[in-house]
């Protein structure tokens, strides 16, 4: 993991230099230059190595996804009227709106850039962001639905998160030359990680801390995203015969108190069930590594990324 980091983050730098001088490019360095995980672009380092191929050759692609998720983050946090971003304010906090919209909108252009030289690369990405985007546009319409299912959820993180752990995935594979059906299986062991990790940052969003994720917690109560918490916890008032939540989700958002449901979610056990779902997910995702493993192809390395995971606290 270390050896793969050190090659995105390298090849990210040099990228970075690469930039123009100027008002529009200015928080794409900003954002990108603060402290964050680098999850995709190492999976699709991995991808591609796991398969035979030499994780210096899908550089650009790595830095490329890396590029979209950060495009998608400068957007959602507006959508999310989030201030934190990697523990500083976020680009429309710190600029305004229309800068987090323009400087986001040409990150996407620039991810386009380096993805574009293999069309089937290229295939495997367009296909893969729009699902993010309809991901993303399902958990504002949720936010506005008073009915969400856990398999309502389950659809909409499969898209706005999952799907991107897939790709990346993916591309490093399809740039090793490997065939489509070991593209799919890679694939879909990076949709299970990915739900997993979604969940995984819905917890640390109510139950985490401020200090170590760099964002300020609540605000997916505060703002009544449709999380597995929240959905679980209204099932559970119901019979329980509480209202809390309810009483709460009744309020314009800021007047909402998130630590007061913060509180009712673990009183009502909800925080352990949750961890629950999230090790049975990470459990389906090792066993998918199981079947990747063969004579000559080690999965070590994405074993040791996603255990990585399963501690993180950020
Ligand atoms: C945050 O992604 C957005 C989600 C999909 C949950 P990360 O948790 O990977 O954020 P960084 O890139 O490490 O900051
Ligand atoms: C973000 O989900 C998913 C995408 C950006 C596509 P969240 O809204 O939960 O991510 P954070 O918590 O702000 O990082
Ligand atoms: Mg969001
Ligand atoms: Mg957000
Ligand atoms: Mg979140």
């Amino acid at each position: 993991m270390v050896v793969q980091r050190a090659l995105v983050d390298a090849h990210l730098q040099r990228w970075m230099e690469s930039l123009p001088k100027g008002t529009l490019y200015e928080p794409m360095a900003y954002l990108l230059s603060l402290p964050a995980k680098r999850v995709r672009p190492v999976l699709t380092v991995m991808g591609c190595e796991l398969f035979g191929g030499h994780g210096k050759d899908v550089l650009d692609e790595a830095v490329a996804i890396e590029l979209f998720h950060n495009f998608t983050l400068m957007h959602d946090d507006i959508m999310d009227a989030s201030p934190l971003r990697r523990g500083r304010p976020t680009v429309h906090a710190k600029w305004d709106v229309n800068t987090a919209i323009l400087s986001g909108d040409a990150m996407l252009v620039k991810a386009y850039q380096l993805m574009g030289a293999n069309a089937e690369v290229l295939s495997i990405f367009n296909r893969h962001a729009i699902e993010v985007c309809e991901g993303q546009q399902l958990d504002m319409d949720f936010e506005r639905r008073d009915i969400v299912s856990l398999s309502d959820y389950a659809a909409m993180i499969r898209l706005k998160t999952a799907v991107l752990l897939a790709c990346a995935l993916r591309i490093g594979a399809c740039k090793a030359g490997a065939p489509l059906d070991d593209q799919e299986r890679i694939s879909s062991f990076g949709e299970n990680l990915g739900l997993a990790f979604q969940l995984r940052d819905d917890l640390l969003d109510a139950f985490g801390d401020d200090d170590r994720t760099g964002k300020v917690s609540g605000g997916d109560l505060r703002n009544g995203k449709k999380t597995w918490l929240l959905i679980r916890g209204l099932e559970l008032e119901q019979h329980l015969g509480r209202n809390v939540l309810m009483d709460q989700l009744r309020l314009p958002s800021v007047q909402r108190d998130a630590k007061l449901m913060v509180q009712a979610l673990r009183e009502y056990g909800v925080e352990r069930e949750a961890e629950i779902e999230v090790a049975r997910l990470e459990g389906i995702a090792f066993a998918q590594l199981d079947d990747l493993d063969g004579p000559g192809r080690s999965t070590e390395d994405l074993r040791i990324l996603a255990n990585a995971l399963r501690a993180r606290v950020s």
